[in-house]
């Protein structure tokens, strides 16, 4: 680390890091809050958990100069997500306003895609957006293969496509996964990669959860069979953050992650700024 100056004396109510351009001073305002058995224990903890932050601002201070431009997003209208128009055009699909999906996540479709098939069998995949990850599971080959879409036009595509291989076994569901997941059956891989649909789920699963898909979680857990796996769309760039980490193995009994890289977000991307994305294979 490049720190210019570390002040590592944890006085009884303060931890303190002066670096050379940031400070950062963490006040505790209850004598028992990390109440260890031992004062060095609540140091220990304390200053690994500050370095922890450190290095994440380090880092973030590394990489943000190449994050692409990006417009502005523009606001959900409420309740108005099933029935919107869903327009295709030039690689994406616009719900609303909204930069629901764009082709140059192709490379991370696919990896996902290999993730959630590795056993062949009955495959659940929540969000059909420009059904890339829908071809690419097709292409690894399942038993059968279920898609769980809310918005009214997207699912007539997908319909549509289904109808393209008719000897493969794919039904698409219309709705909520909220909804329609607790009705469904069990299977050996989960694929979630939905959106916001509203301001509310916005400031919630994107700005509030430890990833954007961590709402789906107990629900991707009760529809896996056990050692059936679980893969979705991250929001993470290189690592994941503990807290996602946690988050991760209240419901999974393992996880692996990897790191799908060269990726080209076009510089008026507004849903990711960088080149790369973790993939996590969570295990039941
Ligand atoms: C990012 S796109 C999926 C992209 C897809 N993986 C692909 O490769 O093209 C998200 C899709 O999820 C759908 N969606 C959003 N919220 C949903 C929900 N609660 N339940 C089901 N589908 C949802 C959207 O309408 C959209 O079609």
């Amino acid at each position: 680390m490049n720190d210019d100056s570390t002040d590592r004396s944890l006085r009884a109510r303060q931890v303190r890091r002066r670096l050379r351009d940031v400070e950062i001073t963490l006040e505790f305002l209850r004598s028992s809050y990390i109440g260890a058995p031992r004062g060095e224990q609540r140091h220990w903890v304390t200053n690994r958990a500050v370095d922890e932050l450190v290095e994440q601002l380090h880092h973030l201070d590394l990489v943000a100069p190449d994050f692409v431009g990006s417009d502005t997003r523009r606001a959900i209208s409420p309740g108005a997500w099933e029935k919107s128009d869903a327009t295709y055009v030039d690689g994406q699909l616009l719900i609303e306003d909204q930069q629901v999906m764009q082709d140059w996540e192709i490379p991370l479709m696919r990896r996902m895609a290999e993730v959630v098939t590795a056993s062949h069998g009955d495959v659940l995949e929540i969000g059909f957006g420009l059904g890339l990850s829908a071809g690419f599971i097709e292409d690894c080959g399942v038993r059968s293969h279920t898609i769980v879409e809310l918005n009214d036009r997207v699912a007539e595509v997908a319909r549509d496509w289904a109808a393209t291989r008719p000897h493969a076994d794919i039904e698409v569901v219309s709705g909520h996964w909220q909804e329609q997941v607790p009705r469904l059956g069990l299977y050996d891989g989960v694929f979630w990669d939905a959106f916001p649909t509203s301001e509310q789920e916005f400031d919630e699963f994107v700005l509030r959860d430890s990833t954007v898909a961590e709402a789906f979680f107990p629900a991707a857990a009760s529809r896996l069979r056990p050692g059936g796996v679980f893969t979705y769309y991250t929001n993470e760039r290189d690592s994941l953050s503990r807290r996602h980490q946690r988050s991760l193995l209240r419901y999974f009994s393992s996880f692996a992650v990897e790191v799908v890289d060269g990726l080209a977000p076009p510089p008026d991307c507004e849903y990711w700024w960088t080149d790369s994305m973790c993939v996590v294979t969570a295990v039941k």
